[in-house]
């Protein structure tokens, strides 16, 4: 299996690292011999047909010296590559164009795509899945959402059998992460530095705060949950830029969490919000760091999926786990 990365930041370098630390086991384990043979930053565009050493990828790329590992390609050359797969781990766009195009052209080429980046999906998932059919190729986007949890696999293989009554969903870190560090008398913009120092804010931090990073994530988990096409106007959200109620927040002594919130039937709600929860909520047993929701059904009762503590390691972990389904 030879695959193409595209994005070498806190999840494209974590993702090398499990692909690199675990080459062996996974052809061992799974009979995945899964050899990188481009790596994408925003600058460079290196490529090896025997595969690329991915010590290197990561020692040169550190060193801002991507260029002299391998032979430097333009960026639209890896649709023309041996490939069986690309991995799209670049930053989200406001518009999501650059990532539909490249998963579009991916198809047609007869390559299959794994992405952690959500604006693509949010905002153009109609054109993703048919072009995905009409080419026959896959996509799967498990890291998009929720970090390191398993939620889109899981509901494919082991929920198809049951309706989605309801969705509360804690998928979006940092800014849970800043909300309850203002609610604790920590400033905005120190949390949010701190978020970033951690690798889980964005980039450009704002679309953390201001909701929309928590939007299209709803977006895609209606989509995939329900069957729908959502795009991002057809959702409400909100973030915490220019909370009013900080102060009521601190005295009250509940918990304040930004959630997806989904009902499915006839007429389903689809909103990004920040919920009071109360004590005993299954949703209160995650920190602000967590990454987990509960989904009712009607068939499987209520299931709670979680984990303690989400950061680029477990979302890359995901995006490796892809990988190998693909394989
Ligand atoms: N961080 C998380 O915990 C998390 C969780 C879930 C999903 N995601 C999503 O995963 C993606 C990557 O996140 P991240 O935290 O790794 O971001 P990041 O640290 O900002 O890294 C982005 C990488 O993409 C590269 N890049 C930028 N523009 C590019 C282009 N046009 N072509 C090729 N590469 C390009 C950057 O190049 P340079 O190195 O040259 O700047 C950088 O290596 C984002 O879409 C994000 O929303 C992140």
């Amino acid at each position: 299996m030879n695959i193409s990365l595209v994005g070498l930041g806190h999840i494209g370098k974590a993702a090398v690292g499990i692909l690199n630390e675990n080459h062996e086991y996974f052809k061992s384990r799974f009979n995945a011999d899964i050899k990188v043979i481009s790596v994408s930053d925003s600058r460079t565009t290196v490529y090896d047909k025997n595969g690329l050493n991915l010590d290197k990828v990561l020692m040169y790329k550190e060193r801002k010296e991507l260029d002299e590992i391998a032979e430097v390609i333009k960026p639209e050359e890896i649709y023309s590559l041996q490939s069986d797969i690309i991995v799209d781990m670049s930053p989200a766009t406001k518009d999501g164009v650059a990532g539909m195009k490249m998963y579009t052209k991916s198809f047609e080429s007869g390559k299959n795509i794994v992405t952690s980046n959500k604006a693509p999906l949010a905002l153009h998932w109609k054109e993703i899945m048919e072009s995905s059919m009409k080419n026959n190729r896959k996509i799967l986007y498990e890291s998009s959402v929720g970090g390191g949890v398993p939620l889109f696999n899981l509901n494919k293989y082991s929920l198809k059998s049951s309706k989605l009554l309801e969705f509360r969903g804690q998928v979006s870190s940092t800014i849970n992460f800043v909300l309850n560090q203002m609610i604790a008398g920590v400033d905005f913009h120190e949390a949010v530095k701190t978020a970033q120092s951690m690798g889980i804010a964005e980039t450009d931090y704002r679309d953390d705060t201001n909701g929309l990073d928590g939007a299209r994530k709803t977006v895609i988990i209606a989509n995939a949950l329900l069957g729908m096409d959502y795009t991002l106007k057809d959702i409400a959200y909100e973030g915490i830029d220019d909370i009013k109620d900080i102060n009521y927040m601190k005295n009250s002594g509940e918990i304040y969490r930004v959630l997806s919130h989904i009902t499915g039937g006839s007429k389903p709600t689809v909103e990004s919000k920040i919920f009071s929860i109360k004590q005993g909520d299954p949703v209160a047993a995650m920190d602000s760091l967590s990454m987990g929701y509960l989904e009712r059904t009607d068939n499987n009762d209520d299931l709670t999926v979680f984990e303690k503590h989400d950061g680029p390691l477990e979302t890359a972990a995901q995006v490796v786990n892809d990988i190998l389904l693909l394989s």
